[in-house]
């Protein structure tokens, strides 16, 4: 598929990640429709993209999204529990935890239900992409993604694009024009059989893994690892301190 053929955009698991990747791409004018196992998650992911602390009215308090751009991104955000409703998506983006059988179970029934031109991505932090579409046909193999974002998505603009040996070209293409029109800056990477994770997670936890070691040795404290990196890097977080680490929240 296309990307301008890209209209309506099905985020399955709305949770932390689903949640902001909603945000998002309503944001960017995509029609999107957020699949959930039950009423309560719905409710707290509807909560979370406009009133939670990286939701829309912050930012419009910000000044950093138009009210009117809001408005319209609410408008267009629509919530379920019922896979059928995705049935005339023309893209999926999968938010759901990280697990590789629930997340193959899950693209096996999307498989079934959704269009067969859409294009399927996963925002796993790092399960092998080919493993989590195994189950689904093998056209469907060559519209199949990953697409890692970072948390809190609404904050952070990455957008990792991890394509494999199936992918087409136009579904790379398409991938990428899509994490771009929600301005998010993208990084390709390979999938890579026998790998856990792609650039940024490996990266941080190869440093992670250094800076244990540091504290180990007794050659620094987690206090003085975490200032200097925040200090010398500015980076907004280290490893140990409470906003410290990938998948807390800040
Ligand atoms: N949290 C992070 O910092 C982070 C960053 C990048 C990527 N990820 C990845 O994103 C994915 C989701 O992580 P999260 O932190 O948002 O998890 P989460 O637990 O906050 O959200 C998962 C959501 O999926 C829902 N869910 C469970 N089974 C489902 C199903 N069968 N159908 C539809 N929805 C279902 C849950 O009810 C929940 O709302 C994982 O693969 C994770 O590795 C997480």
């Amino acid at each position: 598929m296309r990307s301008e053929d890209i209209k309506h955009i099905g985020v399955v698991g709305g949770g932390v990640m689903g949640g902001g990747i909603a945000q998002i791409h309503a944001i960017a004018g995509y029609r999107v429709t957020v699949k959930d196992i039950s009423d309560q998650a719905i409710e707290e992911t509807r909560y979370a993209v406009v009133d939670g602390k990286w939701g829309m009215k912050r930012s419009v308090e910000k000044g950093k999204l138009g009210f009117d751009n809001a408005l319209s991104a609410i408008d267009l955000l629509g919530y379920t529990t019922d896979t059928s409703d995705l049935s005339d998506c023309d893209m999926i983006i999968e938010a759901v935890p990280e697990d590789l059988e629930l997340k193959q179970d899950v693209f096996a029934e999307l498989d079934g239900v959704v269009k067969p031109t859409a294009l399927f991505a996963s925002n796993t932090s790092g399960i092998v992409i080919q493993e989590i579409a195994e189950n689904v046909s093998e056209q469907r193999k060559t519209q199949f993604v990953g697409m890692h974002y970072s948390n809190p998505v609404p904050v952070m603009t990455m957008c990792e694009v991890i394509y494999t040996p199936q992918s087409s070209q136009e579904t790379i293409d398409t991938a990428v024009a899509v994490a771009e029109n929600t301005k998010r800056a993208v990084s390709m990477c390979k999938d890579m059989p026998g790998t856990r994770g792609f650039i940024l997670n490996r990266i941080f936890r190869a440093a992670r893994e250094e800076a244990m070691k540091l504290v180990d040795d007794g050659i620094a404290t987690e206090e003085d690892i975490d200032k200097a990196m925040i200090t010398g890097r500015n980076w907004p977080a280290a490893f140990f301190g409470n906003r410290g680490g990938i998948g807390k929240q800040w």
